[in-house]
């Protein structure tokens, strides 16, 4: 199974190459995201509408649409031949990885309280961004990535993992946050308050966004680049988009509060 797939994906060197166009790829999609995102936030949440298609469950939608994520580089990594995967470096980035998205695909959907249904068109985009980036970080991290032996102890691996493990407890303890504003039944909103909701609007965001600048830092890839770059630009205009909102829509809104950076942006 695993030989078949492997000369399904073609020789080595054809596969890192298509590897690195996958990155520079999403980098270019990033580009292209801002400029739309100055002119349109991204259809889900708050922002929904029957625009961009029929509405689907949130927790259905968040469900199906990261798993992938999950499961494409479970896959990968198993039944693929990983002829890294012996390597310690590659092992602990892998291990970010999953945590992530375990949480993200497994655990995150199933406690949203009172989301809003996901038009179909921004649930099939996020679906087909899971399956690219998971068999993008996870072929390169089994397969090809090469670090020297001595690479968990370096100043980079080790901000990197640390800056990871932050980002990723802001953004699950900012999540937790704001399901507690409601309670089971209600559909409406308020004003975050407790953890860096006392400082930005977009906490949840802040926390992923560090938490994948850690990783790329980590992993010191153009793959884990892309991906860090991509999740910046998506997640800071959401930032700021809510950041109006919540000025608009509470009059006591937090003066002091910034959309993303604390004290500064
Ligand atoms: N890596 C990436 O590129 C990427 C992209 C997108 C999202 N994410 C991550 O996915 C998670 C969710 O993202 P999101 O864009 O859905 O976040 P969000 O807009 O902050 O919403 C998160 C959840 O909290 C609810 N909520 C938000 N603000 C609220 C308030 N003031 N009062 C009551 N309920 C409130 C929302 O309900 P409603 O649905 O009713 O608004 C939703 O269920 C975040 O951790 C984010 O970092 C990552």
């Amino acid at each position: 199974m695993g030989d078949f797939l492997n000369s399904l994906l073609g020789p080595e060197a054809e596969e890192l190459r298509l590897l690195a166009r996958m990155s520079y790829l999403m980098i270019f999609m990033a580009v292209v995201t801002f400029f739309t995102l100055l002119f349109e936030n991204v259809p889900y949440g708050r922002y929904s509408t029957t625009k961009f298609g029929f509405p689907v469950n949130v927790k259905l939608a968040w469900f199906v649409q990261e798993l992938p994520a999950f499961v494409v580089p479970l896959f990968v990594v198993f039944w693929t031949s990983g002829a890294k995967l012996s390597q310690l470096p590659n092992q602990l980035l892998l291990l970010m990885y999953f945590c992530h998205y375990f949480q993200r695909s497994l655990i995150y959907p199933f406690l949203i309280r009172g989301g809003k249904s996901t038009p179909f068109a921004s649930f099939a985009i996020a679906f087909v961004f899971c399956v690219y980036n998971g068999y993008l970080q996870g072929r390169y991290l089994s397969r090809y990535a090469e670090y020297p032996a001595d690479w968990v102890t370096r100043p980079m691996f080790i901000s990197g993992s640390v800056l990871w493990l932050v980002g990723f407890l802001i953004n699950v303890h900012s999540d937790h946050i704001l399901r507690n504003l409601r309670k089971p039944g209600e559909t409406g909103y308020k004003i975050p308050f407790g953890g860096l909701f006392e400082y930005v609007s977009g906490a949840n965001f802040l926390g992923e966004i560090i938490e994948w600048a850690g990783f790329a830092l980590a992993s010191q890839s153009v793959h884990s680049a892309a991906f860090a770059f991509f999740t910046l630009v998506v997640l800071s205009s959401r930032a700021v988009a809510h950041h109006r909102w919540y000025l608009e829509k509470f009059e006591d809104y937090p003066k002091s509060r910034k959309a993303l950076i604390p004290f500064l942006f």
